[in-house]
This record gives structure tokens, sequence and C-alpha cells, in this order.
């Protein structure tokens, strides 16, 4: 029988085979004191939904070196900000991008709300881009669920509920899961387990911190998982 997984593996895993990322700061990084900056934070996650990492880093860098604050943003011409997005896709995310950073600006004095209700009150920001931003800008405690943490989870406790009536189950268990003192690295090394390891096929089960608690890996087969609803 498998273990009761825990963060601490991952944990351990994300110290060592952490990506690099320009809108991250390392463990180390973070370990001496250094803090996310919350524009940083809250730009990239606008920008990874629906787009790869390998995609948004070159957008990344133009927007920082031409908006280099949330207040910069928000003064910028709407149509400038639009040509900047242009080639990321899905354009109603820079709409929105614009209104939240004018709404920071102006209701907000330029400073992010530090809470995951404070974030989900402004427009266009939804359930994920709230708890990945007070988890790794603000150290909070939110539950962080997109694609490849739906796919961990489902596997790591063999879910057999099918998506989308499964995603409650699976944010209580990442809930549970997520550790009072590094919400942030641990929402980031699950994207990252999903990316690198814990693949939709061919999972590299042997490489992955969770393989002796993993009920799919243990019990089943980690590529049945997540279920999908029949159509
Ligand atoms: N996908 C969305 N947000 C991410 C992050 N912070 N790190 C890696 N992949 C991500």
């Amino acid at each position: 029988t498998p273990d009761t997984p825990t963060a601490k593996p991952l944990l351990d895993w994300y110290d060592r085979h952490h990506r690099d990322l320009p809108w991250r700061v390392s463990p180390g990084m973070a370990a001496s004191g250094v803090k996310p900056d919350p524009y940083r934070v809250w730009l990239s996650e606008v920008m990874l939904q629906q787009t790869t990492v390998q995609a948004v880093k070159p957008y990344f860098e133009r927007f920082l070196t031409r908006w280099p604050e949330v207040t910069d943003l928000a003064a910028a011409e709407s149509d400038a900000v639009m040509a900047a997005w242009a080639g990321l896709g899905y354009y109603a995310r820079a709409r929105n991008l614009k209104k939240c950073a004018e709404a920071v600006a102006k209701e907000h004095g330029g400073v992010f709300p530090d809470t995951e209700a404070g974030l989900k009150s402004l427009p266009g920001i939804g359930d994920y881009t709230a708890a990945a931003v007070a988890a790794i800008a603000f150290n909070r405690q939110a539950a962080v669920m997109d694609g490849n943490v739906e796919r961990v989870i489902s596997r790591l406790y063999a879910i057999e509920a099918p998506l989308p009536g499964a995603k409650p189950v699976m944010k209580d268990k990442v809930a549970l899961m997520t550790p009072a003192d590094r919400p942030g690295d641990f929402a980031q090394a699950m994207m990252d387990l999903g990316a690198t390891i814990c693949t939709p096929k061919r999972p590299a089960c042997s490489l992955c911190p969770f393989r002796g608690s993993c009920q799919a890996l243990t019990l089943s087969d980690p590529e049945l998982f997540p279920v999908k609803a029949a159509k």
C-alpha cells in the first residue's frame, strides 16, 4: 500500500529541480528573504493561462521592459498593450489585463490586494489567478488548481470520479496537502511536476518524488487518470 502523500518529498524535489523562470524567486533566494513582485507573478500567471512557458518568456520580458510596474501598464494606451500581446492569443486576457491594472492603480493605490478574496474582487481575476497570486506572491495557503495539478492529484489519489465533476474533491485534496510555510513553492512544484514528470502520456514515474505514495502507480495505471466524463 502507498504511503499517505505529503508535500515534503515534492518540496525537496523542487529545491533541486525547479525550473528557473523569469518571474520566479528561486527557493534559495526566497530563503535569503527575497520576495516575489506581485505584479510579475500576476502578469506571468495571466500569460500562462492557455499558453506554454516557452512561448510566454519573451512576452513577459518585453512587457516588463516596457511597463516595469502595474501603474505603467495602467497608464499605457490600450492599443499598445494589445499590439504587445499579439501572438499570445485569447485577446480577452489582454483586455482584462489592462482593466485589472487600472483597478489596482486607481482603486488600490498601485498595490495588489494580498488575499485571495481581495484579488478575486479585481476585474479579470478568477479562481485560478487569485489562488496562484495569493500563494506565490503573498505566501497565502491557497489551493492552486490548473490542468497539471488536476492530473497529478487525480493520480496521487487514484480519483475515479470523472472531470469536471471531481474538481471540488481534487481541490480538497490539494488544500489538505498545501503546506502553511511554502504554499507558493508547493503550487509551482505541482505545476513543474505535471509539466515535466507527471505528463499526460508516458509519465516518468521512476523519477517522481511521489513514487512511494502515488495510488495510481501502486494500484493501477497513472495514464488512466484523470478520468474524463463520457461525451
Ligand atoms: N503555469 C502556470 N503558472 C505557472 C508557474 N508559476 N510556474 C510554472 N508553470 C506555470
